[in-house]
């Protein structure tokens, strides 16, 4: 089992992606990994996201496909038995956070403040996802704690974009970046996989 220090070295940016038939699953997983992109974090945002997970974990396997919205210990649960490979939560609770621990797989909780980052820090973890990257701050935010957190490293997630990406990456303490400009609810919808594909190539590419 990668950690998750090696998990976001797999691509400068983790599509963020929220799929609503499960039937479009597997074409979004590989179209993301014809681009070079062979991880998603799929959100927990609508009633089928189990059975796509599911799908991808069992039929793209160069993809490494975690979870993301984890709002509950049941989510963090339910999201591993359909074959989760890490977790990811958009902030963090005392109950979650002890209880995603316990679980044998990587997780990324998520921080939008400093003592949040800090009560990360107080349970042995120093990576987290930093959300919402935009609103909470940005890059200017992220440059400022870097000295005080020093071996703290974020996935910024939240209003960024292929053009403000590099704004993050060229941070000391940002490994990556999670979007979902990878995936336009559009492009599925009419499913181009190609436009994806693409979408891909291009963020593939961003970290130098
Ligand atoms: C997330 O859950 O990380 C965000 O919804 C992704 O944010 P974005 O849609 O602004 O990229």
């Amino acid at each position: 089992m990668a950690d998750i220090t090696n998990i976001l070295q797999i691509s400068p940016v983790i599509p963020v992606v929220t799929i609503d038939d499960p039937q479009h699953a597997v074409s979004i997983a590989r179209a993301l990994a014809d681009g070079g992109v062979r991880i998603i974090e799929l959100t927990l945002r609508t009633g089928s996201a189990l059975t796509s997970l599911e799908l991808i974990a069992r039929e793209v396997p160069d993809i490494l496909i975690g979870a993301g919205t984890i709002l509950t210990p049941a989510q963090a649960d339910a999201a591993l038995a359909a074959g989760a490979q890490f977790l990811v939560s958009p902030g963090t609770t005392p109950a979650l956070l002890n209880h995603m621990l316990t679980l044998d797989v990587p997780i990324l909780p998520g921080v939008a403040t400093v003592g949040e980052a800090m009560a990360v820090m107080d349970q042995g973890l120093e990576t987290m996802k930093f959300f919402p990257a935009g609103p909470a701050g940005g890059p200017d935010y992220l440059a400022a704690i870097a000295a005080p957190m020093l071996h703290v490293q974020f996935c910024p997630t939240g209003g960024i974009s292929l053009r403000t990406a590099p704004d993050y990456l060229k941070l000391p303490n940002v490994s990556c970046v999670g979007g979902s400009w990878l995936t336009p609810r559009d492009a599925i919808d009419s499913q181009d996989w190609p436009r994806l594909t693409e979408l891909a190539k291009q963020a593939a590419t961003l970290r130098g």
